[in-house]
Formats: structure tokens, C-alpha cells, sequence
């Protein structure tokens, strides 16, 4: 069974991911794992955090001379900005008149309050140094693994910025996968139109100068999924509601569609469905649309999986600040922040890449099983066997 934890406070020692179910003999680098933590800091809207950070991975466990040994894998990853909090969140009591950087301040829209009410704390950065999407570093590291361990098998997935604000690519539009594939990795939102691009940038720059943020949404694609990955058979198993689960549990991400699906609440049957077809030479079935998203009844059915993610405007505002109260004094106050992001959408498009292909090998694994790649590398292909003559 392929599962992981990450811990780690945004401004503590390090972020820790510890992850097992990782067949023996899967060749795994850090230079695979780093590229995608680079990409994930970058992005145009970006705050001052990501330019001090670096991140960088270290495997601490689990892989011996370049390939996985099938026990399990620990992944680690610096904060550099620790070194500027060492006393604020030193794990003994500190001394007498050390910076504690206590938090009484809740901020709209984060967990501080539900978090503080919860943990019984008065000091918000116990929730929030968690909360933090700065935990996401860690799922982006676990999603490489995944990520490596599918590409084994053809799987390989991309994200792109559909939107930003009122700025969006037209909808009921299937944006090609060599389209997404051709976006370079300083692209400044991985949107696949430059004019469109330019577009979401000066809105980013507008609300920026305002102090403001700005929502969007991003799109993930998984091309080369294998078919039967997921399960219609009891409700927790099925892959688009494992893949919702995933997109949503990225902070900031309060919607998914899988598909087109908005379209087809506001369509006829008969104009959505995705005719079914045989081509007898290859002896598959395929579709010449993609409206499902490549999954039905909660099962990968061989089409692209394409889930699409909305995405709040995040709530650290510099000079519009909300309405909030003191923790301890019960004071209105109005919270206003000076470093943050200003919109985080390209990363957060990277994180919904990770947790899609943790989401995907989670399923993979369940059903191809295999302690050694050779095993599972065994099983998928005796399951390929089976579906040509079927
Ligand atoms: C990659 C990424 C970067 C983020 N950066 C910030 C940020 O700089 N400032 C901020 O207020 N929120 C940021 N967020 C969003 C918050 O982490 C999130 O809104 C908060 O934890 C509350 O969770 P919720 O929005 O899911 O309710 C970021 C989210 C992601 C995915």
C-alpha cells in the first residue's frame, strides 16, 4: 500500500516526508525530485518568501545506490528561512526576553481562528507555521516519487493556468496535451496564451499595487493513464472522488471539476456524453471526445485524465485589509500583512501535479501490487494481455 505523512512548520528546522509501498528497483534521483520542488517555487505574483528559499531535497532513507529498496523512503527539505527563527520557534521554552512572535491576530480567510478555537491556543502561530502552505514542499517531493514511478508505466502529468480573475481561457475548450508540454519551465503562469498571459499578468500586477490578491483556476492533465484505475464497486474507491479529495486538500482550493463538468450541468445528455469507438488494429476502445475527463462510474477509462481546480484569492492582503478580532482581547482590529504572495497560481498548479500522481500510483499500486518493479512491471502487463483480447 503506497501511503506517506509530511510534518514540519513553515519556519521550523525542515519539512519531513516518510513514505512506504515504493516497489525495490524504482531508479530514483534527487535531481528528478528537486526539479519539481524548483518549479514549484515559481510563478509569476510570487512573495518575498520564494526568493528566499532554495529548496532542495534530501533522501535520508529508503534508496540505495540510485534505486528504491522497497522499505520506507525519507524525504527532507531545509527551510532556509530558519535561521531567522531559531528562538521564535526553538523546540525548549525559550529564555527570558527571546522574539516569541506570538500571533493573537487572526487573519480572514487562513486557519488562525478555527485552528486556535480548536487547539486551545492563544497564539495563532501554532496553527498557522502548520497550516502553512509551505507544507506543500513536502507533497511536491512525494509527488516526484510518484510521479517517477508512473512515468515507468507512461503516465505523465502536466498542469497549465486556465484562469486568472476574470482572465480565462474559453470554456468547453480541450487545450491539447502537446500544447502543455511545449510551456517552458520559466514560463511566468503556464498559460498555453501568450496574449491571454500578458492579460492575467497586468491583473496581477493591478492588485498588487493595490494590496490586493486575486483567484484563478488551474487544469491538470494525466496523459497515459492505464485503464481500470479506481473502482465503481464502494464509494471511497472511486478515482474522481480520490482525485477531488487530493485537489481539494491543497490550501486555497475550494473547488474541482472533473471533465467539463460545469458544462455538463448546463447541457443535454445527448450533446455531452462521449461517443464510444473500436479500433480493431490496436484491438482498444477510445473516444474522439473527452468531456468525462477519462474517468466513468468512478474508474479510469484510458482518456487523459483532466481535472480543473478553483482557487481563492489568497487572504494575506497588504493594504486592503478584512475585519478581524484580537485573540486575547477581544478587540476588533482590521488585519493587514506585509510579505506574501500576491497570487500563487502556476505553484499551486505544480502542487495539484503531485497530489494527482500520489492520487493516481495510490491506485496503481492497489491494483498492480509488487514488492519489486519487476513484479508489478509483470502484473501491468499481463492486465495490458488481458484487455487486447478482450
Ligand atoms: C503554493 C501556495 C502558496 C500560497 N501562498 C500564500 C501566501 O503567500 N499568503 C496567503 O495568505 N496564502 C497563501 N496560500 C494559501 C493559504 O495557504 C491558504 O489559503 C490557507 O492556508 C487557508 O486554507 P484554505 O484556503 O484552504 O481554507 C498559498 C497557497 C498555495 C497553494
Amino acid at each position: 500500500m503506497f501511503r506517506f505523512l509530511t510534518s514540519g512548520e513553515s519556519h521550523g528546522k525542515a519539512l519531513t516526508a516518510i513514505l512506504e509501498g515504493v516497489p525495490a528497483g524504482l531508479e530514483l534521483d534527487r535531481a528528478g525530485i528537486d526539479r519539481e520542488l524548483a518549479r514549484r517555487q515559481k510563478g509569476y505574483g510570487r512573495g518575498k518568501r520564494m526568493q528566499i528559499e532554495n529548496d532542495s531535497v534530501q533522501i535520508l532513507s529508503g534508496v540505495r545506490h540510485g534505486l528504491t529498496l522497497g522499505g520506507p523512503i525519507t524525504l527532507q527539505i531545509e527551510n532556509k528561512d530558519w535561521k531567522n527563527w531559531q528562538e521564535s520557534m526553538s523546540i525548549e521554552v525559550p529564555l527570558p526576553g527571546v522574539k516569541r512572535r506570538v500571533v493573537t491576530r487572526p487573519r480572514p480567510g487562513h486557519a488562525d481562528l478555527a485552528g486556535s478555537l480548536k487547539f486551545a491556543t492563544h497564539d495563532a502561530r501554532n496553527i498557522l507555521e502548520r497550516a502553512s502552505a509551505r507544507e506543500t514542499a513536502a507533497r511536491v517531493a512525494v509527488g516526484a516519487v510518484a510521479k517517477c514511478l508512473l512515468e515507468r508505466f507512461g503516465t505523465r502529468i502536466l498542469s497549465h493556468v486556465v484562469s486568472i480573475g476574470p482572465h480565462g481561457l474559453p470554456p468547453g475548450n480541450s487545450i491539447p496535451w502537446e500544447k502543455i508540454e511545449a510551456l517552458p519551465d520559466d514560463s511566468p503562469l503556464r498559460c498555453v496564451d501568450p496574449e491571454l498571459e500578458k492579460r492575467m499578468m497586468a491583473a496581477i500586477d493591478e492588485v498588487h499595487q493595490a494590496g490586493d490578491t486575486i483567484g484563478g483556476s488551474f487544469e491538470v492533465v494525466a496523459a497515459g493513464v492505464t485503464p481500470g484505475l479506481g473502482s465503481h464497486t464502494q464509494w471511497d474507491l472511486r478515482l474522481d472522488a480520490l482525485l477531488a479529495r487530493a485537489l481539494v486538500s491543497i490550501p486555497s482550493v475550494k473547488g474541482v471539476e472533473i471533465g467539463e463538468a460545469a458544462l455538463g450541468a448546463r447541457s443535454r445528455g445527448s450533446e455531452y456524453h462521449d461517443d464510444i469507438f473500436y479500433e480493431a488494429k490496436k484491438r482498444s476502445f477510445y473516444r474522439k471526445t473527452n468531456r468525462a475527463g477519462g474517468v466513468e462510474g468512478g474508474v479510469s477509462n484510458g482518456e487523459e485524465i483532466r481535472a480543473r481546480a478553483y482557487v481563492k484569492p489568497l487572504s494575506t492582503l497588504r493594504k486592503k485589509p478584512k475585519q478581524s478580532v484580537d485573540l486575547e482581547t477581544k478587540k476588533p482590529f482590521m488585519a493587514a500583512v506585509e510579505r506574501s504572495d500576491t497570487n500563487a497560481l502556476l505553484a499551486a498548479g505544480v502542487v495539484g501535479e503531485a497530489v494527482t500522481a500520489i492520487a493516481l500510483v495510490e491506485r496503481f499500486l492497489a491494483k498492480f501490487g509488487g514488492d519489486s518493479m519487476e513484479e508489478t512491471r509483470r502484473n501491468h502487463q499481463g492486465y495490458l494481455r488481458q484487455l487486447r483480447s478482450f
